[in-house]
């Protein structure tokens, strides 16, 4: 399904209600969760309703999608720090039900399938929230990832540093590398929620949502699951046929 909506903050209201009804029937649901700027407004509908409606999300688990390689873990831009400070906190979710891969470079060669058996010890995800990158990656997997991949190394390309390193002092500060869910651990969860805004995804969403389904843009995966609700404001959605 692809649901067009007037702005971002009515796309977080869409999700935030998806969520609610899920957690409703599940305390301890299984969410996947995203970082950078596309899923603020879901979290934002998710805050208002902790605080006005009394949802509670403290028994829910979480798993991020992604996470640098080699930034320290209290580095305001990992994603460790991230997802703490705009999710776990604000929501009220319990810090120990919530996990990131682990991008320190000590162990890192085992992160991913520790992170695996993460994941499928908590019973898989329930709802995946999914950004997609202007180079058409979803979590960082990148433009050439195998679309059944599971957690592991990935290189960032060069276009998704320059996209991120508004969060850095400068490009320089982006770290090259990511642990990532791969592809095929995106393509288990139950139920996939693809969003984007603004005009500069309007291209990349289109060829994710009605391209071939290639690895040279590893979004386009999501045509292979058979629950997928891809959110999307009017900007957005302007190349979609
Ligand atoms: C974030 C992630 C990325 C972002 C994508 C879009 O955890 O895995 O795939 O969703 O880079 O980033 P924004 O939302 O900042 O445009």
């Amino acid at each position: 399904e692809v649901i067009i909506v007037d702005t971002p903050a009515a796309a977080g209201e869409w999700v935030a209600q998806r969520i609610s009804a899920l957690v409703a029937g599940k305390p301890d649901a299984v969410l996947g969760l995203a970082t950078g700027s596309t899923p603020l407004p879901v979290y934002a509908a998710l805050e208002r309703r902790v605080r006005e409606e009394g949802l509670n999300l403290g028994h829910v688990r979480g798993f991020a999608l992604d996470e640098y390689v080699g930034l320290p873990a209290e580095h305001p831009e990992s994603y460790r720090s991230v997802i703490r400070r705009d999710v776990v906190e604000r929501l009220g979710m319990n810090a120990e039900l919530v996990c990131v891969p682990n991008g320190d470079r000590d162990g890192i060669n085992t992160a991913g399938e520790r992170y695996e058996a993460d994941i499928r010890a908590a019973g898989g995800v329930d709802i995946q929230i999914l950004g997609v990158g202007t180079s058409g990656h979803i979590g960082f997997n990148e433009p050439g990832s195998s679309l059944n991949s599971d957690t592991r190394v990935k290189a960032l390309t060069e276009q998704t540093r320059r996209d991120n390193a508004r969060f850095f002092p400068s490009i320089d500060e982006v770290p090259t590398h990511a642990l990532t869910q791969g592809v095929g651990t995106i393509l288990r969860a139950k139920h996939l929620v693809l969003l984007a805004f603004g005009a500069a995804k309007a291209e990349i969403l289109a060829e994710c949502v009605e391209g071939p389904v290639t690895a040279s843009v590893p979004g386009s995966a999501v045509q292979l699951h058979r629950h997928v609700s891809v959110v999307v404001d009017e900007a957005a959605a302007t190349h979609l046929r």
